[in-house]
C-alpha cells in the first residue's frame, strides 16, 4: 500500500518536472494545476495517514519536495516565459524615414481666381462680395433688365418664391458697392452663380464669375479696353491677341464681348476654340447711366465700365481642362494634377 502512494508521488514529481510551459496561457495552467487551491499535489497530502508508520516521515518530506519544487519551478517559468514575451515585442526601426504627409492641392478654379484677383489688385480694384441668395433688385431690376426679359424666366433663373433668387450672375454685387460707395470706385467680385441648365460638359448649373467695376468721371471705353488687354497679357501670357464684339447687356451702353486668341492651338484651329482661333472669356461695356442713376450715383458728372468674366472658361483655356463637370466632382486624380503656383 505504502510503496504505491510514493509511486503516485514520484509520477507527480515527474510531471511536473516534464509540464510544457511556453507561453503566458501554459504558465496558468501549470500554475492551477500545481498551485492552485485545487491543486493536484493536494490529495496526496490527504493520502500520509495511509502510509506506514516507518514510512510517514520519508513520505512527508517526499511532499515537501513536490510542492517546493512546484514553487520553484513556478519562479523559473514565470521570468522565462516574460523575457521571451519582452523578447517578441516588435522594436520599430527608429532610422526608418518617416512616412511623407499627402499634401493637398487647391482647386484649378480656386488657384485662377486668385490670380485674376492679384492681376486686378495690382492696378487698384479692391474685392467686394455679395450674397448668394440675391434679390429682384439687386440681381435684375437695378440693372435694368425691362419686367420681361427672357433672363428673368423661370427656365434659367433658380427662383426661391416670388422675389428671391440664387444670383444668376455677379453683377449683382456691382449694384450693392455702388449703393455703399461714393465714386471712385474700383472693384472686383468674384463669386459662384447659378443658372437652371442641364448638367453637361459644356453647362453647369453652378460655375464662378469675376465681375469688375470702374467708376469715376471721364472713364472711357478706351480704359476698359487698355485695362483688359493688360489683364489678357498678366493672365495667359505677352503674345496674347484680344478682340473685340460688340454685343447687348440691358446694364451696360455700349456693350461688347472680349475673345483671347486660342492658347491651345495658337490660333492654328481646334476643337476647343471651335476652329476660329478665337475664345470668348467675358461680357463688358460702358455702365447704363440707369444704372448708375439706380444706385443714386450721377450719370451726368460719371462714367463707369464693367466687365464679367467666367472662372470656368478662363480655368478651361488655362489647363487645357475639356469637360465643365471635374471641376465639381471633387475626383482626387484630377485635383492632384494642380500644385499652388498658377
Ligand atoms: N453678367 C453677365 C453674364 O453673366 C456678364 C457681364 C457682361 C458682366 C457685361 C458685366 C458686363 O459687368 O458689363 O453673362
Amino acid at each position: 500500500m505504502s510503496q504505491e502512494l510514493f509511486d503516485k508521488a514520484e509520477a507527480k514529481l515527474a510531471e511536473i518536472n516534464e509540464y510544457p510551459v511556453n507561453n503566458t496561457e501554459e504558465l496558468e495552467k501549470y500554475r492551477i494545476a500545481f498551485l492552485g487551491t485545487k491543486n493536484s499535489i493536494k490529495p496526496l497530502f490527504a493520502e500520509i495517514r495511509n502510509v506506514d508508520n516507518a514510512r510517514k516521515k520519508e513520505f512527508g518530506q517526499l511532499l515537501n519536495t513536490l510542492k517546493q519544487t512546484a514553487e520553484a519551478k513556478f519562479k523559473t517559468l514565470q521570468s522565462e516565459v516574460s523575457q521571451k514575451a519582452a523578447q517578441n515585442i516588435e522594436i520599430p526601426d527608429l532610422t526608418r524615414p518617416v512616412n511623407a504627409d499627402r499634401i493637398g492641392s487647391r482647386h484649378p478654379l480656386s488657384l485662377v481666381q486668385t490670380k485674376i484677383i492679384d492681376i486686378f489688385a495690382r492696378i487698384g480694384f479692391n474685392i467686394s462680395e455679395g450674397p448668394q441668395i440675391e434679390d429682384d433688385w439687386h440681381n435684375f431690376t437695378a440693372l435694368n433688365f425691362p419686367p420681361n426679359h427672357p433672363a428673368r424666366d423661370m427656365q434659367d433663373t433658380f427662383f426661391l418664391d416670388k422675389d428671391m433668387a440664387l444670383r444668376t450672375h455677379t453683377s449683382s454685387v456691382q449694384i450693392r458697392v455702388m449703393e455703399t460707395t461714393k465714386p471712385p470706385i474700383r472693384t472686383i467680385s468674384p463669386g459662384r452663380v447659378f443658372r437652371n441648365e442641364t448638367i453637361s460638359a459644356r453647362a453647369h448649373c453652378q460655375f464662378h464669375q469675376v465681375e469688375g467695376l470702374y467708376v469715376d468721371e471721364g472713364v472711357s471705353f478706351a480704359d476698359l479696353k487698355q485695362t483688359l488687354y493688360f489683364f489678357a497679357q498678366e493672365m495667359f501670357g505677352s503674345d496674347t491677341k484680344v478682340q473685340f464684339r460688340p454685343s447687348y447687356f440691358p446694364f451696360t451702353e455700349i456693350s461688347a464681348e472680349m475673345d483671347v486668341s486660342c492658347l491651345v492651338c495658337k490660333q492654328e484651329g481646334c476643337p476647343i476654340c471651335k476652329y476660329s482661333g478665337w475664345v470668348e472669356i467675358l461680357g463688358c461695356g460702358m455702365v447704363d447711366p440707369n444704372v448708375l442713376e439706380n444706385c443714386n450715383i450721377d450719370s451726368e458728372k460719371y462714367t463707369g465700365f464693367a466687365f464679367g468674366m467666367g472662372v470656368e472658361r478662363i480655368t478651361q483655356q488655362k489647363y487645357r481642362i475639356n469637360d465643365l463637370r471635374l471641376f465639381f466632382e471633387n475626383d482626387v486624380r484630377f485635383l492632384e494634377q494642380f500644385n499652388s503656383v498658377v
